[in-house]
């Protein structure tokens, strides 16, 4: 295994990277560490489009809401980092607070309405931390892919369309969820799970599943949808449904009737833990 360069200076990820250009496609897999095999399948799909691959490791403190979750993220920087020599990575960018924000930024970037549904009317201010780092990474590495989890589908839709909006030269790619055999969406947090918390945690999962096959099966009624699905998980007082929507996949804006490609997307806290996931979901067209 090769030894894997780590910096924490943009102007050495620049130098580094610079040099790389013109000899293939740079990919680059943005993440606050703490990586499962969620991060493996992005890194690894990185490897396999890309001739050099670059991770960073920044919790950005821009996009915690609540204190208590930055100061509760796990940090586990070793096992990351051997994770990231094991897959191949050519450079680990690990920037401190003062690299990214030696002052508390004055410019930030505003989601606008991308944000006032699903995880964004739950947590102010998130998205827009979440797209300033993002932004600020992109212009930092300078990759031509960059690599982000279906999992967060609010997050992926933002950074799109900063991506267009703002017209930066990276191609953003979705790679697809990793579940656990029960279904459960692997996820930083899922290490918080008690034994009992964690049989309960794939209701979530039903639940879009339930959702995914009344729309397959021609439900237009996005609210009957909406009840039936939730009904699914059921009640127990370790559990508590935050939302359950069901959206136009590129707007966010919620949809009534569903006529179709729909995102239908839910958040469920799990005793102290909050769980995010989602599927893509449009009704079969008719046989001819
Ligand atoms: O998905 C994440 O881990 C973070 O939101 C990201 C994209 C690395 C930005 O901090």
């Amino acid at each position: 295994m090769t030894p894997l360069s780590q910096v924490e200076h943009a102007v050495d990820l620049r130098r580094s990277v610079g040099a790389w250009h013109g000899g293939g496609p740079i990919g680059f897999v943005p993440t606050m560490g703490a990586l499962h095999a969620g991060h493996e399948r992005l890194i690894e799909q990185a490897r396999r489009e890309c001739a050099r691959v670059v991770v960073s490791i920044f919790v950005n403190p821009l996009q915690f809401d609540r204190a208590d979750d930055l100061e509760r993220y796990p940090r586990t920087i070793e096992a990351d980092a051997a994770i990231c020599a094991r897959l191949g990575v050519d450079l680990l960018f690990l920037p401190t607070l003062q690299e990214m924000y030696p002052t508390p930024p004055a410019c930030t970037v505003d989601p606008g309405t991308l944000a006032e549904h699903l995880c964004g009317a739950y947590r102010p201010g998130h998205f827009r931390g979440v797209a300033t780092v993002v932004l600020k990474l992109l212009n930092i590495v300078g990759a031509d892919r960059a690599y982000f989890g279906e999992k967060d589908a609010q997050q992926l839709a933002i950074v799109r369309r900063m991506v267009a909006d703002f017209n930066v030269p990276v191609t953003i790619v979705g790679v697809p969820t990793i579940r656990e055999g029960d279904g459960l969406a692997l996820s930083s947090r899922n290490v918080r799970l008690n034994a009992q918390e964690r049989l309960l945690a794939p209701r979530l999962h039903q639940a879009l599943g339930t959702a995914d096959h009344l729309i397959a099966g021609g439900n237009t009624d996005a609210d009957a949808v909406k009840n039936a699905a939730t009904r699914v998980i059921g009640s127990d007082d370790l559990l508590r449904l935050e939302y359950f929507e069901i959206v136009d996949p590129d707007t966010l804006q919620p949809v009534e009737a569903i006529a179709g490609p729909v995102l239908v997307a839910g958040a469920l806290w799990v005793g102290g833990t909050r769980l995010i996931d989602n599927c893509r979901s449009a009704p079969t067209s008719p046989r001819h």
